[in-house]
């Protein structure tokens, strides 16, 4: 499924959709080039799922961990692995045991980069820039 977003707000929108559709156990690869809109789709993930807390951008941390206000998904875990050597640098901080969360919805910005770690079973977002303003965020 394809969509366009005309701006940062409607990435936000179409995230929040996505977050509807969360079970749980969900780890989720989102690729897409610096300043794709990344970490705008991850914050409308949040929202979707009750967060209240401010999203920022893991870049420096890693990994930042949210709880949530849903049932069903009590976790969200939040990667970029933009910064990383080595995918066992991810791995070492746990990546595996919070991927296998159950309750966990797993976002990884950078997904390449630990290519060995990641499920086979897994959703993959590609955000493409079209112009300026313009996203194509492809859901697969
Ligand atoms: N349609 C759009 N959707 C999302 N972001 C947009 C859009 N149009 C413009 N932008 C801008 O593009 C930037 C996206 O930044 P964001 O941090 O989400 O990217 P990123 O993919 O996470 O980058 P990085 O790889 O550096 O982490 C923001 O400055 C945002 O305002
Ligand atoms: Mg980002």
């Amino acid at each position: 499924m394809k969509y366009l977003t005309k701006n940062e707000k409607e990435t936000m929108a179409l995230g929040k959709k996505i977050a509807a559709t969360f079970a749980g156990g969900e780890v989720v690869a989102l690729h897409g080039d610096l300043g794709a809109g990344k970490t705008t789709l991850a914050k409308g993930i949040a929202i979707g799922l009750g967060i209240k807390n401010k999203i920022t951008s893991p870049t420096f941390v890693l990994m930042n961990i949210y709880q949530t206000k849903n049932k069903t998904v009590t976790e969200l875990v939040h990667l970029d692995c933009y910064r990383i050597n080595n995918y066992h640098e991810m791995e070492m901080i746990g990546f595996n045991e919070y991927a296998q969360n159950p309750k966990a919805v797993t976002l990884i910005e950078w997904p390449e980069k630990i290519a060995p770690l990641l499920p086979k079973i897994r959703r993959e977002i590609f955000i493409r820039l079209r112009s300026d303003q313009q996203r194509e965020i492809e859901i697969k």
